[in-house]
């Protein structure tokens, strides 16, 4: 009996789709409609008091739902609108121009984060960027290899969004550290489906979102902070939330607040925050120790039926090696996404990769058969087209 089954009529979608997309947006928990009620009660009826009863520290508090997830703890988790800001933010901690001026990351890591890092190559930035020799792993060695006494910074995914190859970033921590450098992990692709300890990893930064294994939705992205280097960093990437007296209004330079507030900036998104906290307490009650066991048993499935349908698997095969999604290099993989659509089978597609597959918690093995078969057949019906 599949305990976790029992979730399933918490996610509506399920019904009618054979919802395998978790790795790119995660199913809606049928509570987040009356959270996002709640949102537009308490603005419709507080108005402006809605910000000290409870708008305010929002940031924070969802935070540490979030905390929970990832091993930090209370009040260590700030949240921001996505990744892409929350990397920025950590990028504009450090002095690029100083003599320490190198990054470390890899070719894998998520688009976003190597545009940021090119873009930062004019203010005095050197990136490394270690190359995958398959398209699905990062030399461990070779990552630790380039992490030498001019690195400021190692910034890498726990999980790469297009092989799902775990790195490790115990080791990669503990290397940065003794050449004197920080490591800022990208957990967007592990928390919620697999267990992740901020501070059993050591790790200086983590950040995160919540539109894939965690059912937050969009617009709740995460950072933590190692607390210990609060007092030494100054982000760059600033504002008024992040003084220590906000409602002061006084003029610069900014005098930081003590406290997670320091890595805000601007006014944060509420509605997202509403919108996010039913998928963290779904996972908090699921367990990720479970999650993540049920979700090793169904890759492992799936990794079976490519291998006996002829399919090269475009994953790591051990399970130590691999998160919660199979890349499957089915021919005319786009075509057949798009098809699979229609026919209510939710994958993606990535070039360069293949078809991504990503059982969550709430699903059930025969639907990981259902859309093999249905792969065959839509398969069958495009290779006839073309
Ligand atoms: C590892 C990883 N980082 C970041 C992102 C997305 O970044 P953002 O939150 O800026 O949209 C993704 C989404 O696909 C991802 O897989």
């Amino acid at each position: 009996m599949d305990e976790l089954l029992r979730w399933r009529a918490e996610f509506p979608i399920l019904e009618r789709t054979v919802h395998l997309i978790n790795h790119s947006l995660g199913a809606m928990p049928r509570r987040t409609r009356d959270r996002l009620n709640e949102f537009a009660d308490v603005w419709q009826t507080r108005g402006i008091r809605a910000w000290e009863e409870g708008w305010w520290d929002m940031p924070v508090r969802v935070g540490d739902l979030i905390g929970r997830i990832i091993g930090a703890g209370p009040g260590e988790t700030v949240m921001h609108q996505n990744v892409s800001v929350a990397n920025a933010l950590v990028l504009s901690c450090f002095d690029w121009s100083a003599k320490r001026n190198k990054l470390v990351t890899d070719s894998l890591n998520f688009p976003s984060n190597l545009y940021q890092f090119h873009e930062h190559a004019g203010q005095g930035m050197r990136v490394a960027r270690v190359p995958s020799p398959d398209g699905i792993r990062v030399p461990l060695d070779r990552l630790l290899d380039e992490i030498d006494g001019q690195t400021a910074l190692v910034s890498i995914s726990h999980v790469i969004f297009r092989s799902a190859f775990v790195q490790d970033i115990a080791a990669i921590v503990e290397k940065a550290h003794s050449a004197g450098a920080m490591v800022c992990a990208d957990v967007y692709q592990s928390a919620g489906v697999m267990p992740v300890d901020v501070r059993a990893w050591d790790v200086d930064f983590a950040t995160g979102g919540s539109v894939k294994w965690l059912c937050g939705g969009p617009g709740a992205g995460f950072l933590y902070v190692r607390r210990d280097l609060w007092p030494s960093l100054r982000p760059k990437a600033t504002g008024w939330m992040a003084h220590r007296e906000p409602f002061a209004f006084s003029g610069e330079p900014i005098e930081y607040a003590e406290d997670a507030f320091r890595f805000l900036n601007g006014t944060p998104g509420i509605p997202a925050l509403y919108s996010a906290m039913s998928g963290y307490e779904i996972i908090l009650e699921a367990g990720v120790e479970r999650i993540r066991a049920k979700s090793v048993t169904q890759t492992g499935l799936l990794i079976e039926m490519a291998e006996e349908a002829g399919f090269r698997v475009v994953s790591p095969k051990a399970p130590a090696e691999r998160g919660g999604s199979i890349i499957l290099d089915v021919p005319h993989g786009y075509e057949v996404t798009k098809e699979l659509a229609r026919r209510n089978f939710l994958v993606d597609f990535r070039p360069g990769a293949g078809i991504r597959v990503g059982p969550h918690f709430y699903n059930t093995n025969e639907e990981l058969q259902l859309l093999w078969r249905e792969i065959r057949t839509v398969l069958e019906s495009v290779v006839a087209a073309v």
